[in-house]
């Protein structure tokens, strides 16, 4: 004898029409469908970059990649989304030198005709405490994490209202927008920054059907993660600094650290038309830290 319950689910399973489920399913592809868009990833070598690069290919997009590295280091991302059967261009650009702005832009409609989708990654970040700050750091990160950031939406802007087919802006910010961890202070700077720009341009484009938003991670498994150590910094420092990551890993509600995939669904969800009603927003996707 079957209780209500389990007559239930035999009903669902006896009745359900696969006609229907197809449909359904295919309403759902549609929606994060990317077959025929054209997506610049900045720092997609690898890391975050490279989980957002492949993300979007599998869901159709065609990728353009601008990052620093010699193209063999990008090697293992690129295998993988051709292998896939996705398309993907490689640019070896340093994104601090304005002149790059142009060429990515150049380089992209030369090898797509278009572009629909902007993920603004490339950043660095270095743990330093207040005293070792340098001019040149600033520099740096000022000139990667902002201003590229700035000049290359700038551009990309341009193309997408002179095609008027509106678009999708997504920027790579961090928790560090909106509560500091300690050592990073230029870092925070330049991804509060991010948050703002992002707002403020959100409000002017809106009217040309262009979206603009924010990716906030936590702590992520990335190579520049690995390497967060800043130079010339005493052991006794580095320990500090370490101590207090793993107590920050240990606190963390969902316990462990993210990985590039967890930020890559993210992006493929402002880059779909699963977000088309949002704009302006920071999407937090942090394991909870921002509830400690
Ligand atoms: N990993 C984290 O925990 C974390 C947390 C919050 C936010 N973020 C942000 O996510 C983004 C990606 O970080 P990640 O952890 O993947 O870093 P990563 O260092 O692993 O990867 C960054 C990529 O950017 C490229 N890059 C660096 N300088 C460049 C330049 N001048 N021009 C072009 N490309 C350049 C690198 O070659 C690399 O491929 C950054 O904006 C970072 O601030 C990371």
């Amino acid at each position: 004898m079957l209780d209500k319950h389990h007559s239930i689910v035999a009903f669902q399973v006896i009745f359900l029409n696969p006609k229907k489920i197809k449909k359904m399913n295919q309403a759902l592809n549609n929606l994060y469908d990317l077959n025929g868009k054209t997506a610049i990833v900045t720092g997609g070598a690898m890391g975050i970059g490279g989980g957002i690069a492949k993300r979007l290919a599998e869901a159709g997009a065609s990728i353009f990649i601008a990052d620093i590295v010699n193209e063999s280091e990008a090697k293992i991302t690129l295998d993988e989304i051709r292998e896939k059967g996705g398309k993907v261009t490689y640019l070896q650009v340093d994104l601090t030198q304005m002149e790059s702005i142009d060429n990515v832009i150049e380089k992209t409609l030369v090898a797509y005709g278009d572009i629909d989708i902007l993920v603004n990654n490339a950043g660095i970040f270095k743990y330093l405490p207040v005293t070792y700050l340098t001019e040149e750091l600033w520099d740096k990160t000022i000139n990667l994490n902002l201003k590229a950031l700035t000049f290359l939406t700038k551009a990309v802007v341009n193309i997408m209202i002179s095609k008027k087919h509106g678009g999708r802006i997504i920027n790579i910010s961090s928790v560090d927008s909106l509560k500091p961890s300690g050592y990073l202070a230029i870092y925070d700077a330049s991804k509060g920054g991010v948050r703002m720009v992002t707002r403020s341009f959100a409000k002017e484009v809106g009217k040309y059907g262009i979206t603009v938003n924010d990716i906030a991670p936590g702590g992520i498994n990335t190579p520049g993660a690995s390497k967060i150590m800043g130079d010339n910094v005493t052991p006794e420092e580095i320990n500090a600094m370490k101590a207090g990551m793993t107590q920050f890993i240990n606190t963390l509600p969902l316990q462990r650290m993210g990985e590039p995939e967890d930020i890559a669904n993210a992006a493929l969800f402002l880059a779909s038309s699963a977000s088309a009603y949002m704009t302006g927003s920071t999407m937090l996707v942090d394991g909870g830290l921002m509830l400690m």
